[in-house]
């Protein structure tokens, strides 16, 4: 759709009028480095009617090579046209990352994508943050793995065996960074394909590292 900008905007329009409910878009900054069209394009769709704009601060040639431009997410921002909400994402992996976005360019909202991978309190996190100026204290190895648990048991509940096992070992290769001496049990915990199994795995993690609370600054992300 990056390409043809004006079929882009025809289809959204398409969509605003066939729907009752409010119509949000999520994009990026344009199709590559030569062609960033967001600012002129975020006018546009705000102009067929859509309610939010979310914008990954890369191109699509770019995939996740180098890191987010939010340059252009603030001069949305700062378009005095503009009165739809802008949401920034793209490489926001810390509360204070959060934080600055906010401050530094001005966004109405901010979505976190794989700095939730394994850390899928960040947005607690992020919210405390917000709110009081000052960090919470690290998750214990044992609090992490009652939330590991409880996510696997949802994550089969909602997704059955297969799908639930397959999406959760991208949680689970995060889970536990920067634990010393992990990467055996970690290689255990995303090529099992028996649920149980990885239950136990999760206990021997516990039994094995609990009481390990890792320093705020080895606080590993999943990115
Ligand atoms: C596994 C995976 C699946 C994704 N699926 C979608 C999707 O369905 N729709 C979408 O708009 N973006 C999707 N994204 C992109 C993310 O929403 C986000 O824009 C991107 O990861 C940059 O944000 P981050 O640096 O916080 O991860 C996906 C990203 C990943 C890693």
């Amino acid at each position: 759709m990056m390409r043809e900008p004006d079929k882009m905007v025809a289809i959204t329009k398409a969509v605003v009028e066939a729907c009752r409910k409010p119509v949000t878009v999520k994009t990026r900054l344009g199709w590559d480095d030569s062609s960033k069209i967001i600012v002129e394009l975020a006018e546009r769709l705000q102009d067929v009617g859509i309610a939010a704009l979310t914008v990954h601060g890369r191109t699509r040639c770019q995939m996740y090579k180098g890191s987010a431009d939010w340059t252009l997410i603030g001069e949305i921002k700062n378009n005095p046209r503009m009165h739809i909400p802008i949401i920034g994402n793209g490489d926001i992996t810390t509360p204070e990352g959060a934080r600055e976005a906010f401050d530094r360019y001005g966004v109405d909202g901010i979505m976190v994508g794989r700095a939730s991978f394994g850390h899928p309190w960040i947005f607690r996190e992020i919210r405390h943050y917000l709110d009081t100026g000052t960090l919470m204290e690290p998750m214990t190895v044992e609090e992490k793995v009652a939330l590991a648990k409880r996510h696997f048991a949802l994550s089969l509940q909602y997704k059955g065996v297969n799908r639930g096992v397959y999406e959760m070992r991208r949680h689970l290769s995060c889970y536990f960074k920067g634990l010393p001496e992990f990467k055996a049990t970690r290689m255990k915990l995303v090529t099992s394909m028996d649920p149980d199994e990885i239950m136990s795995l999760l206990d021997y993690v516990k039994d094995n590292w609990g009481g390990i609370q890792l320093p705020v600054e080895e606080n590993v992300y999943g990115i």
